[in-house]
């Protein structure tokens, strides 16, 4: 489980600030590296994401507001708390492997979400609940896409404990 013991909505919405910070570099790495003969599909495929991203970051930051909470808002911050890890493009990556990495951090960001939506529904928090589904809905969908890309099937949700 990659979200704490402990977490609470508040909390947990501040480690996705993190973690959607540190996505939206991270998938800038892949729309600039890219290459191969899915360039042109890739190249803006992961643009669609990463603006995606930013809006979903910036939806998840306001409602911490909303609820009395301080969301991260240095890079530092990000890089402090993200669960997701990032590294430099040091070694050349295939453009299937890449489109692997951008899987695998939306399997885990998903995968937490679920989590996230168990907790704000123990707290009462609906709105919350409410938006971290919509959130899913949306990753989930991601998931199937680039899964599909990759000739595979959706990967299936780890449920939460
Ligand atoms: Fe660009």
């Amino acid at each position: 489980m990659a979200v704490a013991q402990g977490t609470t909505t508040k909390t947990f919405l501040n480690q996705q600030v993190a973690n959607y910070g540190l996505f939206y570099t991270k998938l800038h790495q892949l729309h600039w590296y890219v290459k191969g003969h899915n360039f042109f599909t890739l190249h803006v495929k992961f643009e669609e994401l990463y603006d995606q991203t930013t809006a979903i970051l910036d939806e998840l930051a306001e409602r911490l507001l909303q609820i009395n909470g301080e969301p991260y808002s240095t890079l530092q911050e990000f890089l402090e708390h993200a669960s997701l890890k990032e590294k430099p493009y040091t070694n050349p990556m295939t453009e299937l492997e890449m489109v692997q990495v951008a899987v695998d951090d939306l399997v885990q960001l998903r995968d937490e979400l679920a989590e996230g939506i168990v907790l704000s529904d123990n707290e009462g928090d609906a709105v919350t609940n409410d938006m971290l589904i919509a959130v899913k809905n949306k990753l989930d969908k991601e998931i199937w896409f680039y899964t599909a890309f990759l000739g595979k099937d959706p990967v299936p949700q780890n449920n939460p404990k």
